[in-house]
């Protein structure tokens, strides 16, 4: 299977989205798509305006106020923007800190304060690397993620996981006498229940271990007005902050302090990430909204859901790595898109419910419902072309002939023949997909890829006259929640 050229739109020679099949039997038409034309214009300038204003028609706050949107603003480091440049050079000094005398380092948080971080962790660290080295790390301190979920075991296990290796490493590979602890708590409004129980448990549990010197940076609104108790704690105790600006929202943020701050500690090139951002937003800003990647991305996804209802978007990364990804765009998904009301107060119950699959892993657990159960989904490849290992298997087993064939294979060619046939066996049956693919797995091309996808979500929500900023669904149990709670 093969599509047309003209249904592949690049950014550079770095990222490409191919469509191809998301036309053809049983799909969209060119009519279809071409009928959206005065919407995806009204987008387009829609669009323009929030960069241009920092606002969004109709988007309030939680308390009903005005309030900007400013994620669009966010690859540009200026004087005047969330990010300045004393704000990346604060992070970058961080980095400098954990490298030279920090040896572990836990980051709590949930939702937009933990999904972008978890993104760059798994793609430029991976999942093993709490069992490399000191010198295989590059100095760079051992990582853990706390926070993101309620309940004692996980807490309880990452206290004990971190007990151990400060235990182990004491008089080994240490960068002072003592196994030095960063704590970051990381939540925009300061006051998430899973990010300050976890905090505070594990704060006051490591505090009093006699290996440990803890010592906590916290990420947080710092305007006074934003009340958060995660900066009047900080202000307390004198701990080292950095600001998320007002206008930036969690699910928006991996540009921002809440994500910056892993690229920091895990030695990420911020400023190839961010340039990755600014390549993919100039793209992206073109009225021509078929040469417009973000644009025509929500065109497809949002005419597949009105003329073809599919209001599941399944997104799949080929590879392990790219599991953070999915569970990353996931959210930006569900809370931005899945909105009970237009704009204008209509109810229109807009959404798509976002599935994050794994290839080729999922294809043994979820492809058979994506081939054979109802024709209500878009499937969503994403890959990365050059992996950064190389693996060929030799003739361990000459004497069995259905293992020996498999000799000189290289496992990255299998991987990208895996995501191959499921999207042929899909177009076959006529089923939604489309291929997103970075050239590299590095800083640019995950700048790119991810600018795109919080684009992408912006226009749709033009077209569906949505407010893709605001989340009112999420306050129902928090209110519940708290009286559970009696707090
Ligand atoms: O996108 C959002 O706004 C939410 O999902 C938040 O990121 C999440 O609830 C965590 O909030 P906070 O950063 O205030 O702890």
């Amino acid at each position: 299977m093969r599509t047309a050229a003209e249904k592949c739109i690049k950014v550079g020679d770095s990222f490409a989205f191919d469509y191809g099949t998301m036309f053809g039997k049983g799909r969209l038409t060119e009519d279809e798509v071409e009928a959206l034309a005065p919407k995806a214009e009204a987008a387009a300038a829609a669009v323009a305006a929030l960069r241009a204003t920092g606002r969004a028609k109709a988007h309030k706050s939680k308390d009903g106020t005005d309030e900007p949107v400013l994620f669009t603003r966010l690859p540009y480091i200026c004087e005047a923007g969330p990010n300045t440049p004393a704000s990346i050079a604060a992070l970058c000094d961080l980095g400098a800190h954990c490298l030279r005398s920090v040896d572990g380092v836990v980051f709590l948080g949930v939702g937009g304060s933990y999904l972008g971080n978890k993104v760059l962790f798994n793609l430029f660290c991976g999942e093993g690397w709490n069992s490399l080295s000191l010198k295989e790390r590059g100095g760079r301190p051992y990582i853990f993620f706390g926070g993101n979920n309620l309940g004692a075991l996980p807490n309880e296990l990452l206290l004990r996981e971190i007990k151990a290796l400060a235990k182990r490493t004491v008089g080994a590979e240490l960068k002072g006498e003592r196994f030095r602890l960063l704590l970051v708590p990381i939540s925009k409004s300061g006051g998430t229940l899973e990010t300050l129980t976890a905090f505070s448990y594990l704060f006051e549990k490591l505090s009093a271990e006699p290996q440990i010197d803890a010592e906590v940076t916290a990420v947080t609104d710092l305007r006074e007005e934003a009340a958060s108790p995660l900066a009047r704690l900080a202000a307390l105790k004198g701990w080292r902050t950095f600001d998320i600006k007002e206008g930036v929202g969690g699910r928006f943020s991996v540009f921002h302090a809440p994500g910056l701050v892993t690229a920091a500690v895990i030695g990420c090139d911020i400023e190839a990430l961010l340039r990755g951002a600014r390549d993919m937003d100039a793209a992206c800003k073109t009225k021509d909204w078929r040469r417009n990647p973000a644009l025509l991305n929500a065109c497809l996804k949002y005419a597949a859901g009105c003329a073809h209802g599919c209001d599941i978007e399944v997104f799949m990364g080929y590879g392990q790595c790219l599991k953070a990804v999915g569970e990353w765009y996931v959210q930006l998904l569900a809370e931005s898109l899945g909105k009970r009301c237009d704009r204008e107060g209509r109810q229109v119950f807009y959404g798509r419910t976002p599935i994050a699959a794994v290839g080729s892993t999922d294809m043994h657990a979820q492809t058979q419902q994506h081939q054979d159960g109802r024709r209500n989904k878009v499937i969503q490849f994403l890959q990365i072309k050059d992996s950064l290992a190389e693996a060929v298997l030799g003739a361990p087993f000459p004497e069995l002939p259905d293992i020996a064939k498999y000799a000189g294979l290289n496992l990255n060619e299998a991987l990208e023949a895996a995501l191959f046939a499921n999207r042929e066996a899909l177009d076959n049956d006529g089923r939604f997909s489309a291929v997103y693919t970075l050239a590299r797995r590095d800083e640019y091309c995950l700048g790119l890829l991810l600018c795109f996808l919080m684009l992408s979500i912006a226009y749709e929500g033009e077209l569906a006259d949505v407010d893709a900023y605001d989340q009112p669904g999420v306050e129902a149990y928090k209110k519940i929640i708290k009286r559970e709670l009696g707090r």
